[in-house]
């Protein structure tokens, strides 16, 4: 997948099925179209809290429900969708320019996300109708 050809969209992972237990694996360039320069996890979020609901500039992301599960509500400054997010050999990939919540955890989940980039509060928009401004420039 060329970035440019890039639009949100579920990735499935490889998965060594075992014996002694399962192994899934990410590697950048390889199974998601962006080298990683950043991970963080979110986690203990009590029942019926949200995460996120903002989007990023220039950053992409990939969000994996390495435990338990939660949805991924996505808006490319179009339409809405919904994705759930339930096992830990597949994620879902976001360019930038999209606006993200992540909710309906369930106890003990564990997301781990993925980044293009570094932290910085400037590539953050966390106003959904500048959002909108600034995805249909
Ligand atoms: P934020 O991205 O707003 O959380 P969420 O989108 O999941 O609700 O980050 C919450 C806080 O954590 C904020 O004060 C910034 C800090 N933070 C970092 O310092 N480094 C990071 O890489 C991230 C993701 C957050």
């Amino acid at each position: 997948m060329s970035i440019l050809e890039a639009k949100a969209q579920i990735i499935q992972l490889p998965k060594f099925l075992d014996e002694r237990g399962n192994l899934s694996v990410l590697e950048s360039g390889k199974h998601i179209p962006f080298r990683i320069k950043r991970s963080y996890w979110i986690y203990d979020v009590p029942g019926g809290c949200l995460r996120g609901s903002h989007a990023f500039r220039t950053q992409h992301e990939f969000i994996i429900a390495l435990s338990g599960s939660f949805d991924a509500v996505i808006h490319d400054g179009v339409e809405e969708r919904r994705y759930s997010l339930s096992r830990s050999y597949y994620g879902l990939y976001l360019p930038p320019m999209h606006w993200r919540t992540l909710d309906n955890f369930s106890t003990n989940s564990l997301a781990l996300v993925v980044s293009s980039a570094e932290f910085t509060e400037e590539d953050y928009i966390r106003d959904f109708d500048e959002f909108i401004r600034e995805v249909n420039k």
